[in-house]
């Protein structure tokens, strides 16, 4: 079990991504702080948990609160004495073109999207110092990376992500504290859904056309990702620290 003995706490682990990752951690043997700003989605991540025989609890909590992030971290010490890994995982989708984001949706995604990981960073550093190690994993997207139609808020909340990941690297290192990002690809969660039904789009639709450039030409899983999110936290990942690593159907290849 590459996390036998770890505790993680993972944002936004009440659906998709998040909810995978947490299931993925607690069968390689972490207890698992399911933090999501919906209680009743954490609540079921962590009964499909323990069903499964492994160790969670859920807490609510909105990453853009500071103060939920300081619960996060304080519960996360008193119910299980320690904190290894943080995932970055919670995020707010605010999609269109910049003369249509008003400033409440610019104030939303990079309050969710930014400054949320932030203060969960804040929050966290004080326990990893303790421990005398840690391993930060941000979730950023190939929305990170590249120019997409319509998609100016979320694409520059996610591109921030892999510079903050660098910098945190650079300042957290002598802690020995690694800090990565995951950029998943086009994967199919619950946000993907309501995306779709926002814009009357069919499965079938979003594969062929918004995933068009995707190599091996399907969407992700959420289990997918989660692996890649697994070996960064592990420490099969010992030595990579300030780095991205993407996962996304060879979408950013060519
Ligand atoms: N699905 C994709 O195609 C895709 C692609 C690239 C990157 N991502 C990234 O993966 C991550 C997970 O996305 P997903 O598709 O699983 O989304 P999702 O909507 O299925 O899950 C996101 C979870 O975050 C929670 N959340 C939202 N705002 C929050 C807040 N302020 N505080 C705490 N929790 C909050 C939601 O309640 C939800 O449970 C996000 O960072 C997203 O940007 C997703």
């Amino acid at each position: 079990m590459r996390l036998a003995d770890k505790v993680a706490i993972i944002t936004g682990s009440g659906s998709g991504i998040g909810r995978a990752t947490a299931e993925l951690f607690a069968e390689e043997g972490a207890k698992v702080v399911v933090a999501d700003i919906n209680l009743e989605g954490a609540n079921q991540t962590v009964q499909s948990i323990r069903t499964a025989g492994g160790e969670a609890i859920s807490v609510e909590a909105d990453v853009s609160k500071e103060g939920d992030s300081c619960n996060v971290a304080d519960l996360t010490c008193s119910e299980y004495g320690k904190i290894d890994i943080l995932v970055n995982n919670a995020a707010a989708f605010v999609f269109g073109r910049v003369e249509d984001a008003t400033s409440e949706d610019w104030d939303r995604i990079l309050s969710v999207n930014v400054k949320g990981p932030a203060f969960c960073v804040k929050a966290v550093i004080p326990a990893m110092k303790q421990e005398g190690s840690g391993a930060i994993v941000n979730i950023g997207s190939i929305s990170s990376i590249i120019a997409q139609p319509d998609y100016v808020p979320y694409n520059t909340s996610k591109s921030a992500v892999l510079n903050f990941t660098r910098c945190l690297a650079m300042d957290l290192a002598p802690l020995n504290i690694r800090v990565n990002t995951v950029c998943p690809g086009v994967t199919h969660t619950p946000a993907l859904e309501k995306f779709m039904e926002e814009e009357g789009m069919t499965l079938e639709e979003v594969s062929s056309r918004l995933n068009q450039p995707c190599l091996l030409k399907r969407l992700g899983k959420p289990r997918e990702i989660a692996h890649g999110i697994l070996f960064l936290a592990s420490d099969d990942a010992s030595f990579v620290t300030g780095t991205s690593l993407l996962v996304d159907g060879g979408y950013t290849a060519q």
